[in-house]
């Protein structure tokens, strides 16, 4: 063997141990999320109930808290953001429920998705229901949200208007714990 086949071969063997070390690297990381998934603890934190302090959102705001794994916004509606939603006839939806943890089996008018009489506090998973992404807030064609992975437009009640999306980000559980405190869950 030359010097330079000799070389080659050492190369060659490096690029293996590389590539087979890599291998490992990559199989461990995919691994973990399982094994963290069974640890009970997590288990009992994902259920657990939250409290969100709102005493900082600015009227026409939004505050996006991690929940369960997931992120859930929490927007603070502006009077035109509210007027707009409460125009919008039940004919014109896409999908006619309120899809609202805390009012089952109601439509979905903006009364209905909302946590307070006046229509100002809007709960919602920050989830698209196409696929999951994180939909943009202040975005879209209808003034609300819009998920940029396929072009979901939700409107200022985050009811899907336009787009593949199937449903309206979904109202998880939540209510009023005092002025200035959300619970969810
Ligand atoms: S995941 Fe939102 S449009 Fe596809």
């Amino acid at each position: 063997m030359s010097h330079a086949d000799d070389h080659a071969g050492n190369r060659r063997d490096f690029l293996y141990y590389a590539t087979a070390g890599a291998g490992v690297v990559a199989t461990g990381a995919a691994v973990w999320p399982l094994i963290n998934q069974m640890n009970p603890s997590a288990d009992t934190r994902a259920l657990a109930s939250i409290m969100v302090d709102v005493s900082g959102v600015e009227v026409g705001t939004q505050l996006t808290v991690k929940w369960r794994g997931k992120p859930v916004f929490i927007r603070r509606r502006a009077p035109n953001e509210i007027e707009a939603g409460r125009a919008v006839k039940l004919d014109e939806l896409v999908d006619p429920k309120s899809e609202n943890e805390n009012k089952p089996g109601t439509n979905a008018d903006d009364q209905n998705r909302t946590l307070d009489e006046a229509g100002e506090w809007l709960v919602m998973m920050g989830v698209c229901t196409h696929l999951g992404c994180v939909p943009l807030g202040n975005a879209g064609d209808f003034g609300g949200w819009f998920c940029p992975c396929h072009g979901s437009h939700y409107d200022t009640a985050g009811r899907i208007r336009k787009g593949p999306a199937p449903r309206n980000l979904p109202v998880p559980v939540a209510t009023f714990e005092n002025e200035t405190t959300i619970k969810l869950g």
